[in-house]
C-alpha cells in the first residue's frame, strides 16, 4: 500500500525508531528494497531523486513502476514514494500530480525567507492533495545527482521559525552530515538535534546515512531522527558485487544475470539498516 510520510513517522516518532529511505535508480533496485522490507515486515521509503527520476523515464514511469512491483510482489508493508531533493515547485507538483505520496522541497541554498516562500507553496499543494512534505533547513554539504555543495549548519531559531510559517511534515536539519562518502568521521551536534526535535515537535530527518557508525545512528535515533536516507552505501555494496562478478564470469553478457548480481549484497545492506533502525514489525 502506498502511503505518505506522516502515515509511517508518527509512530516512529512515538516508539523511537527509524524508517529507512533508500535511494531508487532503477526497477531491480526497487524491487529489492521492497522485497527486503516486506521480508522483514518494515515500512520502507522509496527515495526517488530528480536526477533518477529523469534517469527511469519521468514522474509517471517511477509511480507506476512502484505501483506495479507493489502489487505484483504482493507487498504488504507500507511504501512511501518520496520524492528527494526536489530543487523546485514546478519539480513537487510533477512528482505529487504524478502520484508521489511525499515530496522533499530542498531550497536550503535560499535565505530563510525565500526558503519559508518556496517550501510553504509546496506545502499548500500537496496537503491540499494528502501528500507529505520534508524540507531542509541549514545545508547538507557533499555530492548527489553529481553536483557538490559546502555545509551549512541549522539554527534552533530557524527551525522553529520555518516550521511555523511553512506547516511542514518533517525537517531535515543539516547537523554535519554530507551526501556521499565522508572526509574523516563525520561530527554531529546531538544536543541541538535534541533541541530542535522538541521545540519543533517533529520527526527529523538525516541525510547522508552512508559512513556514520551504528552507535551515532542510534544516538540519532535516540535524540528525534525518524528518518536516515541512504543510497551511496547500496551503491558501493551493489557496484562491488557487479565487479567481482564480471571478473568472474568475463562471459556472461545477459543484463538480467549481471544486474541480479548485486542482489544479495544490496539486501544484506537494506536487512542490516532495517534492524539496526528497529523499523521492523511495529504497528502502522
Ligand atoms: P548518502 O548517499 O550519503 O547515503 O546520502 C543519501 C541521501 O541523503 C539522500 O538524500
Amino acid at each position: 500500500m502506498l502511503v505518505n510520510m506522516k502515515d509511517v513517522l508518527e509512530n516512529a516518532k512515538i516508539d523511537h525508531y527509524c524508517i529507512p529511505h533508500f535511494n531508487i535508480n532503477n526497477l531491480e533496485w526497487t524491487r529489492f528494497i521492497l522485497e527486503e522490507a516486506n521480508q522483514l515486515n518494515s515500512p520502507i521509503i522509496l527515495g526517488a531523486s530528480e536526477g533518477a527520476v529523469n534517469y527511469m523515464g519521468g514522474y509517471k514511469t517511477v509511480t507506476a513502476l512502484v505501483k506495479a512491483l507493489v502489487s505484483d510482489l504482493n507487498i504488504t508493508v507500507p511504501v512511501v514514494l518520496h520524492l528527494d531533493h526536489g530543487k523546485s515547485i514546478e519539480a513537487c507538483k510533477k512528482a505529487i500530480d504524478a502520484g508521489f505520496t511525499s515530496v522533499m522541497i530542498d531550497a536550503s541554498k535560499e535565505t530563510l525567507e525565500t526558503n519559508i516562500a518556496i517550501t510553504s507553496e509546496v506545502v499548500e499543494y500537496a496537503h491540499n492533495r494528502y501528500v507529505t512534505v520534508e524540507a531542509e533547513i541549514g545545508h547538507i554539504g557533499g555530492t548527489e545527482d553529481d553536483i557538490s555543495s559546502d555545509i551549512a549548519f541549522a539554527k534552533l531559531d530557524d527551525c522553529i521559525t520555518f516550521v511555523k510559517e511553512t506547516q511542514i511534515d518533517c525537517l531535515a536539519p543539516a547537523l554535519g552530515s554530507v551526501h556521499g562518502l565522508y572526509k574523516g568521521e563525520p561530527k554531529f551536534d546531538f544536543e541541538l538535534m535534541k533541541k530542535i526535535a522538541k521545540e519543533t515537535k517533529l520527526p527529523l530527518v538525516l541525510h547522508g546515512g552512508t559512513g556514520i557508525d551504528d552507535v551515532k545512528i542510534l544516538e540519532a535515533i535516540k535524540s528525534g531522527v525518524c528518518k536516515i536516507n541512504i543510497n551511496t552505501e547500496l551503491q558501493l555494496a551493489w557496484t562491488e558485487a557487479i565487479r567481482n562478478f564480471l571478473t568472474e564470469y568475463p562471459n556472461i553478457y545477459d543484463p538480467r544475470k549481471i544486474i541480479k548480481a548485486g542482489e544479495i549484497a544490496m539486501k544484506e545492506k537494506i536487512a542490516a539498516k532495517i534492524k539496526l533502525f528497529n523499523s521492523m514489525e511495529h504497528q502502522n
